[in-house]
């Protein structure tokens, strides 16, 4: 289960000068997308929005797109407009088999793994059957927001394409969608020892620092890759080798590119990460933005207030500091004497541009039967308006229009479907297979008085079929009502809610930045 805090994040919003403000907001946990509109005043930021959909969301359907809220913040109408949904389309990026990046590469489909638990928005624990008889649990990463496409592409191509790293966690399969050959994810395994953050109080072994910086030295030097977000919620350590191992590399960046973030060095990125595991104290990073960090503040201060057991006490403290500071320096040297070329760089293919498929959008349709829209050539779209238009979404939804559509014409005057019937009780039998569209053209009196009659016969029998309908719709009602009780509603794949780990629970609490 998602811990509270991870559970809602505001991608967008329409905000209209003098109100009201529209913002969208995704719901990690039920995977749905739902907006709060109200006057200005009440929803100024995202959070505030957020706030008053935390308070509300377990008396929301699952049908419902957009609350409107008043200016106490109280819900004065909700709709479930297939116009309100904005819910967007992801293009995943289409898998070629043939194509070299991907050869002797393991893949995996969506319906093949079991979700154990949400670990974070958009990673699950999952598990899957990893040969014969073989039970594997994987951490999947995955998107569920085209503009956050890049950063699965990249990590997915540095976490195949590096050769096994002792201090990396290896790599697993590309999860692929069922229905379409497209790249939804990645796992990598699961090291259930949990991460520097998850656990606060593990003494700390000299050697985990050596480890963490020959890692770096590897991945700098050797393949050319800047990780970009060295931290203790991103290494974990391994129980079983009571190594440490990276991972997250979503942030990461080619040596010499337009990539790098000159504010996130590696070196800088140790000297903190081991300062905030051995103090506790974040401050330093995480109250000031990335162009103002300073990490002289953090190698100047004299003594570090440790507040976690280090092996060797206080001599094993002086003995981390110097070999940081020694290693620190040669790096700095390194970098001082010229840009550095890597022995063995990584490189992947660029991500692949979406297809040109013209969608039709229905902006401003109030009539959500009508399928007057604007043919729109390519580009950002809803997932109801790609659906319409024949594209396959992830996850798979209901084609509302379209039912809306069909049931609309199942619906027309009584006389359309009384002829029906009509035409073939009169009409002779090699001309019954009329088109629909093209029997609604006959209106004879005599056409009209048989139609009354069967009209009443067939009201008796729409009555008893209605009867029955409604019976097993209040069966459906509550069938469903139960299901969106449960905090796992809307599974991307099969789910097995009934098996949950202490993964989520071990979590910090305190609200960190959405990672999307
Ligand atoms: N292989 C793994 N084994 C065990 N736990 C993992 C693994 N990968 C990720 N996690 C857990 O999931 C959390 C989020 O993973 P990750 O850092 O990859 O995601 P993220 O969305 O980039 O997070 P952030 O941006 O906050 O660092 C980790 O802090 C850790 O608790
Ligand atoms: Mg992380």
């Amino acid at each position: 289960m998602l811990p509270p805090d991870y559970r809602f994040w505001s991608p967008s919003g329409a905000l209209f000068p003098g109100g009201p403000h529209i913002w969208h907001i995704i719901d990690f946990d039920q995977r749905k997308w739902i907006a709060v509109s109200g006057p200005e005043k009440t929803l100024p930021e995202d959070t505030d929005a957020i706030e008053i959909l935390k308070r509300n969301t377990d008396r929301l359907g699952p049908d419902v797109h957009r609350i409107t809220v008043n200016e106490k913040g109280d819900i004065i109408s909700i709709s479930t407009k297939i116009k309100h949904d904005e819910t967007e389309f992801v293009h995943y990026p289409r898998y070629d088999p043939q194509d070299m990046t991907y050869a002797g590469r393991a893949t995996l489909t969506r319906s093949q793994m079991v979700e154990v638990d949400r670990v974070v928005p958009t990673i699950d624990l999952v598990r899957y059957e990893d040969g014969p008889g073989k039970a594997k649990l994987a951490i999947f990463k995955y998107t569920v927001m085209w503009r956050r496409m890049p950063q699965m592409w990249r990590e997915l191509h540095i976490m195949m394409g590096l050769p096994r790293h002792e201090y990396i966690v290896p790599f697993s399969r590309i999860v692929l969608d069922d229905v379409d050959p497209r790249i939804l994810g990645f796992t990598i395994d699961f090291i259930p020892g949990g991460t520097f953050d998850d656990n606060k109080t593990r003494p700390f072994r000299f050697a985990w620092l050596q480890q963490l910086t020959s890692v770096v030295d590897d991945l700098n030097l050797k393949f050319g890759i800047i990780h970009q977000d060295i931290a203790g919620r991103n290494i974990a350590v391994n129980p079983v080798t009571e190594k440490i191992q990276l991972f997250d590399f979503e942030l990461s960046a080619r040596l010499g590119t337009t990539e790098v973030d000159k504010h996130r060095s590696d070196i800088d990125g140790v000297i903190f990460t081991i300062y905030e595991i051995l103090t506790l104290d974040e401050h330093f990073r995480y109250a000031v933005h990335h162009d103002d960090q300073d990490v002289k503040a953090v190698e100047n201060m004299v003594d570090w207030d440790v507040k976690v057991a280090v092996e060797g006490g206080d001599e094993g403290v002086k003995k981390i500091r110097s070999f940081l500071a020694e290693w620190a320096e040669g790096r700095r040297l390194k970098e001082r004497n010229g840009p550095i070329t890597a022995s063995s760089p990584l490189n992947w293919p660029e991500i692949p541009p979406d297809t040109p498929i013209p969608f039709m959008s229905y902006p401003d349709s109030e009539n959500e039967s009508s399928l007057k829209g604007k043919i729109y050539p390519s580009g950002y779209r809803r997932a109801n308006d790609a659906m319409h238009s024949g594209q396959h979404v992830v996850p798979e939804r209901i084609d509302k229009r379209k039912t809306k559509k069909q049931s609309a014409a199942n619906s027309k005057p009584f006389c359309y479907n009384i002829l029906i019937v009509l035409s073939s009780a009169v009409i002779p039998s090699n001309t019954q297979n009329i088109p629909a569209s093209s029997s609604n053209n006959s209106t004879s009196p005599s056409a009209s008085c048989l139609q009354n009659e069967k009209w009443g016969r067939q009201k008796k029998k729409k009555k008893k079929k209605k009867k029955k309908k409604k019976k097993k719709k209040k069966k459906k009602k509550k069938k469903k009502k139960k299901k969106h009780t449960s905090t796992i509603p809307l599974p991307a794949y099969s789910t097995n809610s009934s098996s949950p780990t202490s993964l989520s629970k071990n979590k910090p609490t305190k609200p960190k930045p959405c990672p999307l």
